[in-house]
């Protein structure tokens, strides 16, 4: 298994380019399930929950084309022929996102199987609203052998108020409510700038969608949707990853490629904890060399702070001066990697779903564990501070949502190895592809 070795004390300097969502790209592929013609996504990152789609799809009957050479971050899909409308456990349990496809299936095909999601590290993760929203467009849902299967002749427009905000449960009602027959409006929905993405290439689809990025979104069924090229946004927890590792590390970091309103409220944090932040129109350049100011932070849906830097964030506090309290409101068991950087020196106590830091604490190279996506990011940016050789354990994690970290960061002066591969690292193109 592979591992990640950091060694702290270097500022990070120079310029840094961002990926493209990997949370906008899954529902994205998910999308190209709705219509017969050809879907071209660009920007596609090259990560393994990339992959696992792309697997998850093919099963399907869906040709997944992954670019090569100078187009290796496109991707042209094609749902013609479909021919089983099942995502199955082995693909759902490595990736919850799999359920994207519920919506889309049942639209498309009249049917669909797809395995319910087991437990997760963050949390229970239930996915129950998209099947209340699923019923309401009339699809009959049955639960099975662990796998729900969801049925319509055709579904149809209806008014869905999502009792809690969901990401993901509001991709997969407005990918169902295009192909619904009438107006479909669906209230109390994400706003995350991954939404709109998805609204966006809808839209270019064929789709007719109002107010996606409001609480409330409007619907009109159609029916059938086109093929479409579309542009994914760039990766606002890679870009804030970064933005963290440069204030933190001291350094002088230009991170191009990204939108800096997408990250306005970790830019803020930032800017209360005394790092100096220049926004350009596709960039951000962070300069942080005195010290760091505790800040207090609360997770919440978007435009709020995002609950996937709340990990990072916490390793920053362990070097901000003062006590920073740190509440997660989100899930229910995101502090897993709180546990890692106390072993790495940091001062953490943690009370359900609050946290409090109390900086600054030298940090010192350890063996650590990475629990989740996030956790993982957490102990690479804590690690890249500490005093000594940090080595990070399955680092599986990170590979599912950011592109060649340990290469990027290397690139800006972090001393950063990968170890463990039993074969040469092949090129990107050819691990997409496996
Ligand atoms: N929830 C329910 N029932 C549902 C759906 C959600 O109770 O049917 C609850 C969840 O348990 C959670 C809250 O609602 O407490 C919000 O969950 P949400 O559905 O918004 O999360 P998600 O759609 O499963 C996406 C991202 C996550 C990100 C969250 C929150 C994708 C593929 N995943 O998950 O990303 O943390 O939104 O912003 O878009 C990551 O990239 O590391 C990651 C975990």
């Amino acid at each position: 298994m592979d591992k990640l070795v950091v060694r702290g004390g270097n500022p990070l300097v120079g310029t840094v380019r961002v990926s493209g969502a990997k949370n906008a790209a899954l529902p994205a592929m998910a999308a190209a399930l709705l219509s017969e013609e050809t879907v071209i996504l660009e920007n596609i990152p090259q990560v393994r929950d990339i992959v696992t789609e792309r697997n998850l799809l093919t099963a399907m009957g869906a040709e997944v084309e992954l670019g090569y050479g100078r187009a290796h971050h496109r991707t042209t899909i094609s749902c013609r022929n479909l021919v089983n409308a099942e995502a199955s456990y082995d693909l759902v349990k490595t990736m919850r996102a799999s359920t994207l496809v519920l919506g889309p299936l049942v639209a498309r095909m009249g049917h669909a199987r797809v395995s319910l999601p087991g437990g997760c590290a963050i949390g229970a993760r239930p996915i129950d609203l998209h099947l209340k929203g699923l019923e309401a467009l009339g699809a009959r849902i049955t639960q099975e052998h662990g796998y729900i299967e969801a049925r319509a002749e055709r579904l149809k427009g209806a008014h869905v108020v999502f009792e809690k905000i969901t990401v993901t449960g509001t991709e997969d009602l407005l990918m169902a409510a295009t192909l619904a027959e009438g107006e479909s409006v669906l209230e109390n929905c994400a706003c995350e700038p991954e939404v709109v993405d998805l609204a966006a290439l809808l839209t270019k689809m064929g789709a007719q969608i109002e107010d996606a990025g409001t609480r409330s979104i409007r619907v009109r069924g159609v029916e059938k949707l086109g093929g479409a090229r579309h542009r994914i946004i760039p990766d606002r927890i890679e870009a804030g990853t970064f933005i963290v590792a440069a204030a933190l590390t001291g350094g002088d970091l230009a991170i191009a490629n990204c939108d800096p309103r997408h990250v306005g409220a970790l830019l803020s944090k930032l800017e209360e904890c005394g790092v100096k932040v220049a926004i350009g129109e596709d960039s951000v350049r962070i300069a942080s060399s005195g010290p760091l100011k505790s800040a207090d932070i609360v997770t919440e849906e978007y435009p709020g702070f995002p609950t996937d830097m709340q990990a990072q964030y916490m390793a920053l506090a362990t070097q901000a001066e003062g006590m920073s309290a740190i509440t997660e409101n989100i899930f229910e068991n995101r502090f897993m990697h709180a546990l890692e950087l106390v072993r790495m020196g940091a001062n953490i106590k943690i009370d359900g779903h609050r946290a409090v830091v109390r900086g600054k604490t030298p940090l010192s190279g350890a063996a650590v564990l990475a629990s989740d996506l996030r956790a993982s990011a957490s102990l690479v940016v804590a690690a890249l501070v500490a005093e000594g050789e940090t080595i990070i354990d399955r680092v599986y994690h990170i590979d599912r949502g950011y592109e060649r970290i340990e290469e990027k960061l290397r690139s800006v002066g972090a001393q950063i190895r990968r170890i463990g591969r039993l074969i040469p690292e092949r090129a990107p193109a050819a691990v997409a592809a496996e």
